[in-house]
């Protein structure tokens, strides 16, 4: 698709990849994307942002219909995931007086995608470039969702490049939401449970800054650039990133398979031990569930306890699919704790504590186990298991 004016001196410059099916290994693109690129043509010439290297080709020569590349003065890289950087080193190739904006943690990430000298100015939150008319204003954005990213702000025209922020995998030619008559708020929900989940803090943050500067359309790096309604966009994104009251007594929640009931006696007897101490408890069979429905109780979650019996040497699927649904939210330092009925080799607790720890839970307790059926001193030391998960819980909040 060709370049098209957004705003006076400004074109999108990008590429349509209405074809993509999955997006970073893990999040499907049904709508497939788009790698949004912005030309800056005032007395100073800027780029924000390249595209993904498979379209190096077309992007420069997109770039070169607008602009003689050796015109360019700067390239904004507001975040160096190769989605974005890969046609960098295209682009460097033919502009090559060009200096490279971007804000200072991106330095490294920089030198390690061109693998070569350049001129590299780093900027700080707050700093300015003086392009002429307009006069671009930078806003650091830390983990979200890499550390370098950075937003740039036109305040004359009240236009904010948000980079990953706020963005879609969504791919519709207009480009433009007030021009799409397609839903994509979907996909932009989506992509920020894929991509800004795991960094609501973070994400709150940014959020704190944007309320600084007055915003009235956004262009992300990826999807539809928003001018209609945008508060609805940034109030969407401070609704997710919301942390549950404070005050809330503690919860944890459970989730088991079982083969033939035994690992759910346990679930059940660990839930009443939590349930002794005022912890609030839910429990789920893992294999009746859809793990989308369940990132915001996980999150929201003080603790995560996972059951499966040993199955060929290992845990059950169902359970490991809950696991790895876990990559996309932030459980840094919950407590997660394992349990499972077994019949004779019983490995599939330790695996699980393992994966556990992997995930950056905060496992204090090694996996309870028990044989078949739990004995009454089993069911005895699930309930103590409960128990002592909790009194763990309450010293934390306390
Ligand atoms: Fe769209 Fe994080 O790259």
């Amino acid at each position: 698709m060709k370049p098209f004016k957004l705003y006076e001196n400004i074109f999108w410059a990008g590429a349509l990849h209405p074809d993509l099916k999955v997006f970073d290994i893990i999040m499907k693109t049904k709508n497939g994307t788009t790698y949004n690129s912005y030309l800056i043509l005032d007395d100073k010439v800027a780029v924000i942002d390249t595209v993904k290297g498979k379209f190096s080709q077309s992007y420069l020569e997109h770039i070169s219909n607008l602009v003689d590349p050796k015109q360019i003065d700067y390239i904004i890289m507001q975040h160096n995931e190769p989605d974005h950087s890969g046609s960098l080193k295209t682009l460097l190739k033919e502009a090559s007086n060009a200096q490279i904006v971007c804000s200072r943690s991106a330095v490294k990430y920089v030198k390690n995608i061109i693998n070569q000298e350049t001129s590299i100015k780093p900027v700080s939150n707050g700093d300015v470039l003086d392009l002429g008319k307009y006069k671009p204003e930078f806003y650091t954005a830390p983990y979200c969702h890499w550390p370098d990213t950075m937003m740039t702000y036109f305040p004359e025209i009240r236009l904010l490049f948000s980079s990953d922020l706020l963005a879609s995998h969504f791919c519709d030619s207009r480009m433009v939401d007030q021009e799409i008559d397609r839903e994509f708020w979907p996909d932009f929900r989506e992509y920020f449970q894929h991509i800004m989940r795991p960094y609501k803090k973070n994400v709150r943050n940014v959020l704190a800054k944007i309320d600084q500067i007055n915003v009235e359309a956004i262009a992300p790096s990826h999807g539809p650039v928003l001018r209609e309604n945008v508060a609805k966009y940034i109030d969407a994104y401070r609704e997710w990133s919301q942390v549950r009251p404070a005050n809330s007594p503690p919860q944890a929640v459970i989730y088991f398979v079982t083969a033939h009931g035994n690992t759910e006696h346990m679930a059940g007897y660990i839930a009443d031990g939590l349930k002794a101490k005022g912890i609030e408890v839910q429990v789920f069979d893992a294999t009746e569930l859809d793990v989308n429905d369940h990132l915001d109780r996980i999150e929201n979650a003080d603790a995560v306890l996972f059951g499966s019996p040993t199955m060929n040497n290992d845990a059950a699927k169902p359970v490991w699919d809950v696991m790895n649904s876990l990559v996309t939210l932030d459980v840094k330092g919950k407590i997660g704790a394992s349990f499972g009925s077994y019949a004779w080799s019983g490995e599939a607790v330790k695996q699980l504590d393992e994966r556990l720890r992997a995930l950056k839970f905060n496992v204090p307790l090694e996996g309870i186990k028990a044989v078949l059926v739990p004995s009454e001193e089993e069911k005895q030391a699930c309930l103590l298991f409960g128990d002592r998960i909790a009194e763990i819980l309450l010293n934390v909040s306390s």
